[in-house]
């Protein structure tokens, strides 16, 4: 129905370079199954997605991509085995350690969306460092959920718009889709805070809580491909079956 009958191991995607989608979101799916696969810890596979994330950053910056949303951790993810979330706590430590150079040499700007209040100090701080260094970068938004939910970041938008009202400073009549695309985590993304496509590695097909305000009308590419083996050529064939779609919005073309 979506992809699937489309993966053939082409390579060497023919792009229209006029239509690369603005905003791409990706649900990095499958670093567990890759290395069970491979009768290796669980982590060692969120350790090679690390690794995935680097070479798609490049790639959907030089094929330019103006945001890369990329969902890290969800709000549901801390029922994982304590291990395996100190883990990934720590990755992005290590990731902008050693990434933040290459990302300023690409003039990649990084963003992040989800409540990291919750995350431990050291992961805040790589994070908030992360986001100044890259400030002044004009290029590629790399935007991270991190300890994101879809949900989680509806209920908050309501709140925020409730207590404008309560206040006075907001009329109910004014609470419009502007207005509350003003009030989810992706408003500083404007005008591209909606991801035209949606990519899910693994071969799972659900959105797990990500991102369900934007992706009203946003094109869905699943991949059998596990989040580690995913690199630049997968992203073109994304890229690629989104260009072979018709998007219609609710009108007839
Ligand atoms: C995605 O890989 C990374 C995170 C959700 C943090 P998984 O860890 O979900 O891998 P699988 O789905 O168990 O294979
Ligand atoms: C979604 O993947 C979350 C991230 C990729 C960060 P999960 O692996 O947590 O989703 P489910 O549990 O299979 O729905
Ligand atoms: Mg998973």
């Amino acid at each position: 129905m979506f992809s699937q009958n489309q993966e053939t191991h082409q390579t060497g995607y023919e792009l229209d370079e006029q239509n690369i989608p603005h905003h791409i979101a990706i649900i990095m799916d499958g670093n567990g199954r890759w290395a069970q696969a491979r009768h290796l810890p669980r982590v060692a596979g969120h350790q090679q997605g690390m690794e995935t994330v680097k070479k798609v950053t490049i790639a959907a910056s030089d094929l330019g991509v103006k945001v890369l949303s990329l969902y890290a951790f969800s709000t549901e993810n801390w029922k994982r085995p304590t291990k395996e979330v100190k883990f990934l706590m720590d990755l992005p430590i290590r990731f902008f350690n050693k990434f933040v150079p290459d990302l300023v040499k690409h003039n990649v700007r990084v963003t992040v969306m989800g409540d990291i209040s919750k995350l431990p100090d050291k992961t805040q701080a790589a994070v908030q460092d992360a986001i100044a260094d890259t400030a002044e970068c004009t290029g590629m938004v790399l935007n991270f959920a991190l300890n994101y939910g879809g949900r989680d970041e509806i209920v908050r938008a309501t709140r925020e718009l409730a207590q404008k009202v309560a206040t006075g400073e907001l009329a109910a009549e004014d609470i419009t889709e502007d207005a509350v695309a003003a009030h989810m985590m992706t408003a500083p993304l404007s005008p591209d805070d909606d991801p035209e496509l949606l990519i899910r590695t693994s071969g799972e097909e659900r959105l797990s809580n990500f991102m369900l305000w934007q992706i009203a009308y946003s094109e869905f590419v699943f991949m059998n491909e596990h989040w580690p083996d995913f690199d630049g050529e997968s992203l073109k064939k994304a890229i690629s079956i989104f260009q072979h779609r018709h998007r219609r919005f609710g009108g007839l073309k």
